[in-house]
């Protein structure tokens, strides 16, 4: 298990930052935040060791309502593009993103299975199917969750990720990296190795 599973210990990386930030959302979203969606700090970071070069396409497989791919557009010159299957999720974080006019982001509502992998050259991931395992601490209750979609998920992203070319990164926060397959070096881990930095090193 990551050393940062339980909410407290999540909690303490979420900083005043991040309650300015997150004062673009609903205060239903803010009250998610801590725990489900990903700290300024740890976005800017995993953010700039995605983008190895300005246009890096990044896929954020699981966007919630967008912090992530917000942060690391402004903070970088990447392409951040967010998939979510939660509908109301998609709906603000596309709403957001307009809001604040932020060019280099963009959103997509659907299931990860349907992504095409291949458009992106790098991969973040902060513990998107981990919901299914937990009775506890869900976003919410729209959705069926259990242990077969967790196996389902996580195995097609192991497939696709086993699949992209040699020297892809990828950056996991939190969560058990069962989406990371053989071929895969953790090259660096930050904030007591709750931040991890992948390259795919062999195919
Ligand atoms: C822990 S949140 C992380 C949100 C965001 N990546 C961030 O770092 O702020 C995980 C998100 O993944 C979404 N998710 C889970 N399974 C998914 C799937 N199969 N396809 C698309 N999105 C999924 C959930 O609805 C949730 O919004």
């Amino acid at each position: 298990m990551s050393t940062l599973d339980g909410p407290d210990e999540i909690e303490t990386l979420f900083s005043v930052e991040d309650e300015l930030f997150d004062l673009v959302y609903p205060p239903w979203i803010r009250e998610l935040s801590a725990r489900h969606w990903t700290p300024v700090v740890i976005a800017r970071k995993a953010a700039e060791f995605l983008v190895a070069e300005p246009g890096t396409r990044v896929l954020d497989i699981g966007c919630g309502p967008g912090k992530f791919c917000m942060v690391g557009a402004l903070a970088t010159a990447g392409h951040f593009t967010g998939v979510e299957q939660r509908k109301h999720l998609a709906s603000l974080a596309l709403d957001t993103i307009k809001q604040e006019q932020i060019p280099n982001a963009e959103i997509i509502h659907t299931n990860v299975t349907a992504i095409d992998f291949s458009a992106y050259g790098a991969y973040y991931l902060f513990n998107p199917f981990e919901e299914n395992l937990f009775k506890m601490g869900r976003i919410d209750s729209s959705l069926e969750l259990s242990m077969e979609m967790y196996n389902q998920y996580t195995r097609h992203v192991a497939g696709e990720l086993a699949r992209v070319p040699l020297g892809t990164r990828v950056a996991t926060y939190c969560g058990l990296c069962d989406e990371i397959p053989a071929g895969y070096k953790c090259e660096e881990s930050h904030f007591d190795d709750a931040l991890k930095f992948w390259r795919k090193t062999k195919e």
